[in-house]
């Protein structure tokens, strides 16, 4: 039996995921450990809470009592870290809580999964530790760690820990790496679902720059599979870059999204770019493919539809976000109010 703490569940790629695994397995048990930030949302687990296989713990990764609690009484054999704060305008806002979770509450579950002699620790990091591209190549597994924003540094700080881990203690971990999500319950900071939400209140869709930076997008599902197959198979010490090879550029999401919703390019506006903004991300997952059998199965256009209609649908779970303490964060970022 897997009994795997899993941190940050109740975001957008840790909720995905556990929804994912309780309803395709019973021979695990899950303690989904959140501190239940502005990101955290139980709405998002709804299916979850009634499976005897789930426990939701609202609690901080950096409190070590609370971690080694947590291990002591659930027996826990696996870890999953996907909690982290985890928008880079926002880290450019204010860096600390970024050091704070992503380093340090990294650290602590390192330090637990050691004394407790865990079977594997995942990390669940980014491409954006690579930092940034030209017009040309991928990042692979090998390409040097060169994060831009604080977010992006703060993960390469816990990619190093954990890397760290497993050279000096000899500790099973395993990071994955994987490129920008899009899908249900993302919270609306985001670029995909906030150019939705924008798009359906009728309010201007502010884009960076010129609108070309380039990221290699992956619908949420295709992300869970590859990560549970990293739970059953990934070998300790590697890394696994995790993506699509579906690369766009920024303004042509956003036209995407404004035709699906049959809505004016005049909402479009280009705004001042983001301060460092990396250019471009894109992902060599040949290793992953190779050695564990991944491939992703949606595909970009059918994907994007599904994830606008599931904002259209769920307008009860986004607009409790947006009516919330998200507008004080939108009114600091892009000057405006969110009400019209
Ligand atoms: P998210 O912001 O939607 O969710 C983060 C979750 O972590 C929230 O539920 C929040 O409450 C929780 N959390 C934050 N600080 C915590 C703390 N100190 N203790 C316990 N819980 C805490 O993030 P996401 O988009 O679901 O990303 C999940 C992971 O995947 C992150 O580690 C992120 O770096 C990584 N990642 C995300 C993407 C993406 O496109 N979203 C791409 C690659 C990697
Ligand atoms: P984001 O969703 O913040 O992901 P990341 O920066 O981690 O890749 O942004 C994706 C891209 O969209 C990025 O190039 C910045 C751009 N962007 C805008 O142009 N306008 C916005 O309001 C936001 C949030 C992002």
């Amino acid at each position: 039996m897997k009994n795997i703490l899993i941190t940050g569940g109740a975001g957008f790629i840790g909720s995905n995921f556990i929804n994912y695994l309780l309803s395709g397995r019973d021979d695990i048990s899950i303690v989904n450990l959140d501190k239940l930030t502005y990101a955290g949302n139980l709405e998002n687990l709804a299916g979850a809470e009634t499976s005897k296989n789930y426990t939701f713990i609202k609690g901080d990764i950096c409190n070590c009592d609370l971690v080694e609690y947590i291990f002591r009484k659930f027996d826990i054999n696996h870890v999953i870290n996907f909690a982290a704060e985890t928008h880079v305008d926002r880290s450019i806002l204010g860096a600390e809580i970024f050091y704070r979770t992503n380093v340090i509450g990294t650290n602590v579950l390192l330090e637990a999964a050691k004394k407790f002699n865990a079977e594997k620790f995942i990390q669940i990091s980014t491409d954006e530790v690579y930092g940034s591209l030209g017009a040309e190549g991928l990042f692979s597994e090998k390409s040097s760690l060169s994060p831009n924003s604080p977010y992006s540094a703060s993960k390469t700080g816990a990619d190093l820990m954990v890397l760290a881990y497993h050279h000096t203690y000899g500790l099973p971990v395993v990071i994955t790496r994987c490129s920008n999500n899009y899908g249900p319950f993302q919270f609306p900071e985001k670029l995909i679902p906030l150019m939705i939400i924008n798009a359906l209140k009728g309010k201007k869709l502010p884009v960076y720059g010129d609108g070309l930076n380039v990221r290699d997008w992956i619908y949420v599902l295709d992300h869970n599979k590859a990560v549970e197959l990293v739970l059953e198979k990934g070998k300790p010490g590697e890394v696994y870059n995790i993506g699509a090879g579906c690369e766009m550029k920024n303004i042509e999401i956003i036209k995407l999204i404004l035709s699906i919703l049959d809505k004016p390019e005049n909402l479009i506006e280009f705004i001042a770019d983001r301060p460092g903004h990396d250019r471009r991300y894109a992902i060599d997952s040949s290793k992953i493919r190779k050695e564990l059998g991944w491939k992703p199965v949606f595909e970009f256009n059918e994907a994007i539809q599904k994830t606008v209609e599931w904002y259209l649908k769920n307008n009860v779970w986004w607009e409790h976000i947006v009516n919330g303490q998200y507008r004080s964060y939108y009114k600091l970022q892009y000057g405006e109010s969110l009400s019209k």
